[in-house]
């Protein structure tokens, strides 16, 4: 595995601790090597000891603090002696040369079997140019014998954002395929690698009771949130170009979305469910500007602790309109989900971290038993908890105890913690096993990006045509009035509050 970025962030919080993960629960095989590309002044040795300081900060999620310390280090070994670190600039063609060097040597001390993943942990607007460069190098090129059996392969995954926009995905798009095929290519989004969202589709088609009722028949609406308590924090540069509709709603949204609103795929391979997401996505119609709404955030409290506005974060304009919030209705126009309004709303700097997927189901027809109007009965709520607090709950109304009809609504909860001891996984683990299985059913398809561009596009040309003020909410809060007035517009319906823990959300 090459690392293009070994000295990047990505590559200490993300990429390293998970293969020391693999690597310790021995998963990675004995033949593997592992290349760093950077542009530090770096050898093999000083990478190698940078990365195992870093290692003990973000090997993520122990049992205990103590664990948490603890680095595993015949693990450690097995994986620093695979090592190497090429120097060097990316878009200049010698480097390749170079890298072609290392990866023979590599090969031949690890037997390796030339199998090699290059991993783009690198600024977006290097992936075209890198994955032209190592074309041209046939450093991209997979091995078949003459009867067509593959011998080795190459693969490449590249980080979001893909494109900025929809010609700018298409463009991305049509310069990698010049250089690669489709299923060379691992768009990785790490979302997919949390356990409660690959989850989904066992939840979804693994039992026979919840299926039967997941249309627009029973459902009412959806609501999908990804609240985050941090703010743009040291990312302002890149954030200021992205803003959180691009951030978060192409990628990391949609593919919540497209695990809901999914028809059942024929079988559980690559294709057969990307065929499916695709189909999600080709049927939603672009989103007009009017069913969206954008916030940024002011200073104010969040867990307890005074936050600056956006404004005034470092490498951010003084008058920068990017937005840190939205929330918009989005439609999927099929048999399954037409006039079901599905909600998303994404923020940064609200009142608690919370990603949830909340399905509210339509309401009793008619209440007999009671003197109280049908409309007073509170809808079922399945809410799928992504994270922190991961699990599945279910709310339904009961009667008290005691000779009076009076109604309350109560939850069934199942809690990951409760079911399954907690592993030191950063969610990574699994998308990197998937790539070097070459299994492509958690990685988006090249039509899959374009379409999630589309969807937003007219938001991003509205956005960006600066004519209206972006709204200030205040940090701490959950997002803009604005987003409230959106979801009552088309029935009587409100957000489910953030702040309170999932299973005290009503
Ligand atoms: C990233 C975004 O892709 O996802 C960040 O660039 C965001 O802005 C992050 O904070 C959220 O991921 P997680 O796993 O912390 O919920």
């Amino acid at each position: 595995m090459v690392i293009f970025g070994a000295t990047g962030d990505l590559t200490k919080r993300l990429v390293m601790p998970a293969l020391y993960n693999l690597v310790r629960t021995r998963v990675l095989p004995e033949n593997f090597a592992l290349i760093g590309v950077g542009r530090t002044d770096e050898t093999a040795e000083g990478w190698r000891d940078y990365l195992y300081g870093e290692l003990k900060h973000f090997v993520g999620n122990a049992a205990s603090e103590s664990d948490l310390d603890r680095i595993d280090e015949r693990a450690w070994k097995r994986l620093a002696d695979r090592m190497y670190y090429v120097r060097g600039d990316v878009t200049k063609p010698d480097l390749y040369e170079e890298l072609r060097g290392v990866l023979e040597h590599a090969e031949a001390e690890h037997q390796t079997g030339g199998n090699v993943i290059f991993y783009l942990a690198l600024a977006d607007r290097l992936f075209g140019t890198v994955v032209e460069l190592l074309g041209r190098a046939e450093l991209t090129d997979q091995k078949e014998d003459r009867h067509g059996v593959r011998r080795f392969w190459r693969r490449v995954v590249i980080e979001k954002p893909f494109g900025h926009d929809l010609a700018s995905a298409r463009e991305l798009n049509t310069h990698i395929l010049r250089t690669l095929q489709e299923d060379q290519i691992f768009r990785i989004d790490h979302f997919l690698g949390k356990d409660p969202v690959q989850s989904i589709m066992a939840f979804r088609f693994a039992n026979g009771l919840f299926e039967p009722i997941w249309n627009r028949d029973r459902i009412d609406h959806v609501q999908i949130t990804v609240a985050e308590t941090v703010g743009v924090e040291q990312r302002g540069e890149f954030y200021e170009v992205t803003g959180a509709l691009r951030d978060m709603v192409p990628n990391h949204v949609f593919s919540l979305l497209s695990m809901v609103a999914m028809e059942p795929p024929v079988g559980f391979d690559a294709a057969s469910i990307r065929n499916k997401k695709a189909e999600v996505f080709a049927a939603m119609p672009a989103i007009k500007p009017s069913a969206a709404v954008r916030g940024q955030y002011g200073s104010g409290t969040v867990l307890g602790k005074t936050v600056k506005a956006y404004r005034q974060e470092p490498e951010i304009a003084a008058n920068s309109d990017v937005e840190t919030y939205v929330a918009m209705q989005i439609e999927i126009d099929n048999w399954r989900w037409a006039g079901v309004p599905f909600y998303v709303r994404t923020g940064k700097h609200m009142s608690q971290r919370k990603t949830e997927i909340a399905i509210c189901f339509k309401q009793a027809p008619y209440a007999a038993f009671l003197d109280t109007p049908v409309d007073t009965l509170r809808p079922n709520w399945l809410v799928l908890d992504i994270q922190p607090n991961e699990g599945i709950s279910l709310q339904f109304e009961v009667k008290r105890r005691g000779p009076v009809v009076d109604l309350a609504a109560v939850r069934m909860d199942f809690r990951y913690a409760d079911w399954f001891p907690k592993e030191r996984n950063v969610g990574y683990e699994t998308l990197l096993y998937d790539v070097m299985t070459g299994d492509l059913t958690l990685f988006m398809r090249a039509d899959m990006v374009e379409q999630a561009w589309r969807i937003v596009q007219p938001i991003i040309d509205d956005w960006g045509a600066g004519k209206a003020d972006v709204p200030v909410y205040r940090s701490g809060t959950d997002g803009p009035k604005a987003a409230d007035e959106l979801i009552r517009r088309d029935g009587p319906r409100a957000w489910r509050p953030v702040g309170l823990p999932s299973e005290e959300a009503r």
